[in-house]
């Protein structure tokens, strides 16, 4: 299973002081260098972390894989055909949420997602949805032309209560294999970290995790190169 880091948290630290420091451009390169298969970042409508040159000078500096996260608007689509990532994911997005709550609500919005799916697939860049670990978001994110679904790993990382989080974690086993049989490549993220990551290395079908929040929060003690070594060395 790879490992893709999400360094948003390096641009929500040093944009707290609004000086230079610490530069994610900086961390994506430690973080590959220390394993990392792929970097994930999120550019927002409010911009609160990642913000526009990050992305550009992201895009310049990345030699693994660049994964832009990003809400299905206008704004976002022109931006990431300009950058070139080689995926984009496309995430629910509310202005007053802390970080992304939910899947994508792919029923709400089917015909819009075919539409905004085209000009990637003639870029030649990935399309990734952020779905709930559900059949029906399975179907229909194939349905309209994406490439992988990463399963919104969220409910599972709360549940402190194990009974729910087993069946949590089956529903995502499953959904993984479901998304796999139909052609989809399978991905997963959100809440994941060192002590709850383990089971994931049981479902075959789950190529890569996305994981920031924690192993940013882990570098704050450890350092950067060696949290990214920890998580590499987990999910092997
Ligand atoms: N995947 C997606 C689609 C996300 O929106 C996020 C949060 O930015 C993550 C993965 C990573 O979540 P976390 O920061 O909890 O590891």
């Amino acid at each position: 299973m790879r490992l893709a880091v999400n360094i948003d948290h390096v641009a929500t630290l040093r944009n707290a002081r609004g000086e230079g420091i610490p530069d994610p451009v900086e961390a994506a390169l430690l973080a590959e260098r220390n394993g990392a298969a792929g970097i994930v970042c999120h550019l927002r409508e409010d911009r609160r972390h990642i913000m526009d040159k990050d992305l550009r000078n992201l895009r310049a500096s990345v030699r693994t894989k660049l994964d832009l996260e990003m809400a299905m608007t206008s704004e976002m689509q022109a931006i990431a055909l300009d950058t070139k990532p080689e995926l984009v994911t496309l995430v629910p997005e509310k202005r007053e949420e802390l970080t992304t709550e939910g899947g994508f609500n792919i029923t709400a919005h089917y015909d819009t997602l075919v539409e905004f799916i085209k000009p990637f697939r003639e870029s030649g860049i990935e399309v990734s949805l952020f779905i709930e670990p559900e059949k029906k978001a399975i179907d229909l994110s194939h349905q309209a032309g994406a490439d992988l679904v990463e399963l919104h790993t969220g409910k599972y990382a709360l549940q402190y209560d194990k009974e729910n989080a087993e069946r949590e974690f089956r529903r995502i086993r499953e959904a993984a294999a479901y998304a796999k049989n139909l052609g989809l490549k399978v991905v997963a993220g959100h809440g994941l970290g060192y002590g709850n990551i383990a089971p994931f290395t049981q479902i075959a079908e789950i190529e890569e995790v996305s994981i920031g929040h924690a192993i940013i929060a882990r570098a704050v003690f450890i350092g950067l190169g060696e949290a990214v070594r920890e998580m590499t060395a987990i999910i092997g």
